[in-house]
């Protein structure tokens, strides 16, 4: 996290019933629409990123709606057992953990659904477990191809303020966000992007919907407030992260992880490893998920990487635990920040005697010349 935002967050708190934080609200919305791509209403919850999932699907859904997802990794699974313990009723289609959501498989499935009994598909954009972005644009084509009338849920949790996101150009409904990763702010806030689609389903949704309904939020935010108490250092935290995004420019900051991306996979593979992400299209610009030789424990490496150069990398999870770790290269970040940390891990593997080739910081170094020449 940059110490801007965290001088940011340290400053006195304010009445959230008081003009001054009406003020904050206001400097707030607006700057927060460029980062979803979005003219539509952004909802922000003092929530982790799983509340954000809950409310895109409690304020659209009514009970035994039939749900598409799409077994990328990890946290898609996470999403559709969410749903399915809200009372949706939740198919899956199973994937490898190695590649994004399949636009073609989705049209398909869509296409058999002739009467429609599919109310929304769920998308992760960014699988934080795999290092696997889908083609959200692709995913719309379909749905559109198949001239089906389900809501679009995107979960940008590790993409948004990263990775380039369209809400508005993408015809998604709910993009849900969380302010852990590209916003460069502690966890605490989750986000809901809303489409006029999404908020005439809200209409006729049954689901139970209490703390997350978006009408008294968004009848509350006109004036600059929230029905109940805001998390509201946190916000004075992301009203200075999205200053630093717009100086930057977000353009130039989808630029820089897609770098950051590309000159670690240029150290995985010198190193004579595997990168997770089968399918060229969709390597994450946030993250790298590397795969270690079998034999070899993902987790012995991590562990001494943090022992001895206090540097924590990502575990594997779900079905990936011990086989990968995984780099993170988003937020603040820069690019002596990327060639301190590859060092870091060519260090550990060497350590932790998983059998590399010596040439990776080399090779990141040279994409990172070469983006600078
Ligand atoms: C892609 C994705 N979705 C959802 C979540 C869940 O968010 P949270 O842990 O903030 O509830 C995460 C957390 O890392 C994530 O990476």
């Amino acid at each position: 996290m940059p110490d801007r935002v965290l001088r940011a967050i340290s400053a006195p708190t304010i009445d959230h019933r008081g003009p001054d934080f009406a003020g904050l609200v206001t400097d707030l919305l607006p700057a927060l629409g460029p980062v979803f791509g979005t003219d539509e209403p952004v909802v922000i919850y003092p929530s982790s990123g799983t509340g954000a999932w809950e409310a895109a699907l409690v304020n659209t859904l009514s009970p035994g709606d039939r749900v598409l997802g799409c077994e990328t990794g990890h946290f898609a699974t996470l999403w559709a057992q969410l749903a399915g313990r809200l009372g949706l009723t939740v198919e899956l289609l199973p994937g490898d953990w190695r590649h994004g959501a399949d636009p073609e498989r989705i049209g398909a499935r869509l296409a058999e659904d002739t009467a429609h009994e599919i109310k929304a598909v769920c998308v992760v954009h960014n699988e934080t477990s795999t290092g696997v972005t889908s083609r959200v644009s692709d995913v719309r084509a379909a749905l559109d191809a198949a001239g089906h009338p389900a809501l679009l849920l995107v979960d940008t949790i590790s993409s948004l303020a990263s990775i380039d996101y369209r809400h508005g150009e993408w015809g998604v409904d709910v993009t849900v966000g969380g302010s852990q990763k590209g916003l460069m702010l502690p966890p605490g806030l989750g986000f809901n992007a809303v489409s006029q689609k999404a908020l005439a389903a809200k209409k006729t949704a049954g689901l139970p919907c209490g703390y997350w309904d978006w009408t008294p939020i968004l009848a509350a935010n006109a004036a600059g407030f929230y029905p109940y108490t805001p998390a509201t250092n946190l916000l004075y935290g992301l009203r200075e992260a999205l200053r630093m995004l717009d100086e930057e420019g977000l353009a130039a900051v989808f630029a820089r992880h897609q770098r950051h991306a590309r000159a670690t996979r240029a150290a995985v593979r010198a190193w004579g490893l595997e990168v997770l992400c089968a399918d060229e299209r969709e390597h994450s610009g946030s993250l790298t998920a590397v795969l270690l030789p079998d034999g070899q424990d993902a987790d012995a490496v991590r562990t001494l990487i943090l022992d001895r150069f206090d540097m924590s990398l990502g575990t594997g999870l779900g079905r990936l635990a011990g086989k990968v770790f995984r780099i993170g290269h988003l937020g603040h970040f820069n690019d002596l920040s990327l060639a301190g940390t590859l060092a870091g891990v060519q260090l550990g593997l060497q350590l932790a005697g998983v059998p590399i080739k010596p040439g990776g910081v080399e090779a990141a170094l040279e994409v990172l010349r070469e983006a600078q020449a």
